[in-house]
């Protein structure tokens, strides 16, 4: 019998079955990782921001090293800086300001919508 004449057939069963296919396990899957919402609902100075100025800010703000003028481990220093229009511009790089945390990567957008969102909700001290 004449083997040759079944060679194309295997050839393409062989081909299609070997090829990784981009199939999808689940709707999910086929959009890019879900990027966690922000919640920038009644902002804490006390349990949101001052833990973020801790990490990133008080080593260079505080009241016995003031950078800048700014003084940020405390609730007033907060309040002046964010009331000086000088916060909001550091924290995004923008033109004309200081990009802050100096020498160091920016906070996360979901970061600095929190104190976008505590300025607007009135700078509480809460
Ligand atoms: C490594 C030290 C350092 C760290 C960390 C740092 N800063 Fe600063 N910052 C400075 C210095 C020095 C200045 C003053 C000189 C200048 O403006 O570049 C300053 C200036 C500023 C200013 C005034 C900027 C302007 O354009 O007028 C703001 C607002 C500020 N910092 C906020 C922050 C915040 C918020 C953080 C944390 C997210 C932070 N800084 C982290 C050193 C630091």
């Amino acid at each position: 019998m004449n083997r040759s004449k079944f060679f194309p057939i295997i050839l393409v069963v062989l081909t299609v079955s070997l090829t990784p296919r981009c199939t999808y396990h689940n709707v999910e899957d086929q959009f890019e990782p879900e990027v966690a919402a922000c919640d920038t609902t009644e902002v804490s100075y006390a349990t949101q921001l001052a833990p973020l100025l801790q990490a990133n800010c008080v080593s260079c703000h505080n009241s016995n090293n003031p950078s800048g003028g700014m003084v940020l481990n405390t609730y007033e220093g907060l309040k002046q800086a964010a009331n000086s229009n000088r916060l909001l511009g550091a924290l995004k790089h923008e033109t004309g300001f200081s990009p802050m945390p100096q020498g160091a990567a920016s906070l996360t957008d979901c970061d600095i919508a929190q104190f976008e969102a505590w300025i607007s909700q009135g700078l509480k001290n809460n």
